[in-house]
């Protein structure tokens, strides 16, 4: 038999990107790859890469830069660049990094597979881009292989044990499932619709499958995703018809068995009051909606070409709020965008004051080379500027937040409970001989506890373990979960975190055992990102016989 062949695979950026990791892992997987946490022993190293802003790539340069001079880097490493930065930088990254052998584009992942053999082969470089943005400065419609690109979804892997081989956020029992790919909106600011293409819907009856084999598989909380999910139609005009509202109560109804269903991100302009009453009326679906403002000027909203004012995203607050009023909002903003003065600056904040957003992601304006913005407008906010108005809106999320939360003390909630908290974590690597140094935030640029969200984020990250490494047909990181237990003290007793359907963050002790059920948790404390609790009941068991790792769970 062929000897396995090891795969390192570091996945940065959305949580788009963490659902394409987890489907090239396991079409790899296919070709007899498995994990590794050593980056510099891995027959094949892949970085997932994300181009939103500018600090994400360039912490791709240094990781390629750090490989290229490790003294203990294999010779016949095989080196693939995929995701968005592939796409958008791919020249730029050859030049650069000329130890790099694989660019894939986003929208060519189907093709990674066939990339790698090729170079097995050859030892030739092999490249699978759109170049979307090389050709253009006006956006075209690049034609894609749909039904290949939609066979990298259709043909994930399902069982626990390949969807824990993948470093992700999630914990084992969850996970993500595509609805739309790529993007028709061109937000001026915006590279995603040029790296990830046009938009395209996935048919309803293959969504539905997916899940059902999901929860058929021990997942209790499926994500929908999509860059603008809630534009989600398929078939408009035809005799498959299939709106955003119909495909969440097909979802919904059809999967009773699924305890949570989520979707992400939202797109304000394109919220139906079907879709909204759909959510209200499904008990399963969680109450929660990431829905992006950018700015609070219509000024700055029309420079950035949203297609909404401000008054109209106040009044799709307000309509989601009526209809559920235990609703939790999530934004975005981005601060020093061109031409934002300090009146514009001013009236986001207020919009903030006006949402009282669970949390915000907050971004400073990082102009991307191919976009309308960079083409076209100054990038005239000096970068102290940026700072100050992302620290100032900071401040003020963190005491929106904060409020919230006190007001959640001593009430009980239930949650699902995903893994080791971070603290735990942290504890356990660092009892463990550790793979990898690199960690991201969930914005890229800005510390997680400070910005988004404190346990977890938008962000996958690498591996933590190393001997006890799962493969794709399972494993057990026994001598990890020894390690980490016995310096705890307190037998099988660790942090744990978990969720609660409005996506707010409890941390508790309690058993390892608990990971995948479902709990209800007093509240006794609260931080603007956190809430402190304890476990009052057991509402629901895990599922049994799950042989993974419970080092993979990344938070
Ligand atoms: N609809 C997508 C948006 C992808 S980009 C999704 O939510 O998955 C995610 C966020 O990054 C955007 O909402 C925006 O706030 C921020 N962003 C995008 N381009 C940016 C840029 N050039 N500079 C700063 N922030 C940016
Ligand atoms: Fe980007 Fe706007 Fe689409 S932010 S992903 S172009 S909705």
């Amino acid at each position: 038999m062929k000897p396995k062949r090891t795969i390192y695979l570091e996945t940065m950026g959305c949580q788009m990107n963490a659902l394409d990791s987890e489907l090239a892992l396991a079409a790899l997987g296919q070709q007899g790859y498995v994990l590794t946490p050593a980056i510099e022993s891995a027959d094949l190293v892949v970085l997932n890469t994300c181009s939103v802003r500018h600090h994400a790539e360039e912490k791709v340069y240094s990781r390629l830069g750090q490989l290229r001079t490790n003294q203990k880097r294999v010779d016949d490493q095989i080196v693939a660049v995929i995701g968005c930065m592939a796409e958008r930088d791919g020249d730029g990254l050859l030049e650069k990094m000329p130890h790099v052998d694989i660019l894939c584009g986003p929208s060519e992942l189907n093709r990674l597979p066939g990339l790698v053999a090729d170079v097995e082969a050859t030892r030739e470089r092999a490249i699978a881009l759109s170049g979307r943005l090389r050709d253009s400065t006006t956006p075209q419609q690049t034609k894609i292989a749909h039904d290949d690109l939609e066979s990298l979804d259709s043909d994930r892997s399902f069982g626990l044990s390949a969807h824990a081989a993948m470093p992700k956020v999630f914990g084992r029992h969850q996970a993500y499932v595509r609805i739309t790919r790529g993007c028709n909106k061109f937000c001026t600011f915006c590279v995603v619709p040029y790296t990830r293409g046009p938009e395209q819907h996935r048919p309803p009856q293959q969504i539905v499958d997916e899940v059902r084999r999901l929860a058929a598989n021990g997942i209790v909380e499926v994500t929908l995703l999509g860059q603008t999910v809630n534009h989600y139609h398929f078939d408009p005009s035809g005799p498959e018809d299939c709106s955003f509202a119909a495909l969440l109560r097909k979802v919904h109804d059809e999967v009773p068995e699924l305890p949570r269903l989520r979707f992400v991100t939202s797109y304000p302009r394109d919220f139906t009051d079907e879709a909204l009453q759909v959510m209200a009326e499904s008990p399963r679906i969680c109450k929660y909606l990431h829905i992006p403002a950018q700015s609070g000027s219509n000024t700055v909203l029309k420079r950035m070409n949203r297609g909404y004012t401000v008054e109209e995203y106040m009044s799709l607050i307000e309509r989601a709020r009526a209809l559920m009023p235990d609703l939790a909002i999530a934004g975005d903003m981005i601060v020093g965008f061109s031409g934002e003065t300090e009146e514009d600056f001013q009236k986001s904040l207020d919009l903030l004051r006006f949402c009282k957003y669970k949390n915000c992601f907050i971004f400073k304006y990082s102009p991307r080379p191919g976009t309308h913005a960079d083409n076209r407008m100054p990038d005239d906010i000096p970068e102290i500027e940026k700072k100050r108005r992302n620290n100032d809106m900071l401040a003020l999320q963190a005491e929106i937040s904060l409020a919230q939360h006190q007001r959640l003390l001593d009430s009980t909630s239930e949650v699902l409970v995903e893994g080791l908290s971070k603290a735990a974590l942290k504890r356990q690597e660092s009892e463990q001989e550790r793979g990898s140094e690199w960690r991201e935030t969930p914005n890229g640029e800005a510390d997680a506890d400070a910005n988004g969200q404190a346990e977890s984020g938008a962000m996958s990250k690498p591996e933590n373990a190393s001997g006890a490494m799962p493969t794709l047909q399972g494993g057990h990181a026994g001598a990890a979960r020894d390690a980490s237990d016995s310096n705890n003290g307190k037998e099988n007793t660790v942090q744990l975190v978990g969720r609660t359907e409005h996506d707010r963050i409890v941390v508790f002790d309690g058993s390892r055992d608990l990971i995948g059920s479902f709990a209800n948790v007093r509240i006794i404390g609260a931080t603007p990102h956190t809430l402190h609790g304890e476990i009052t009941e057991v509402t629901r068991e895990a599922a049994k016989g799950a042989g993974v790792s419970l080092t993979v769970l990344g938070h």
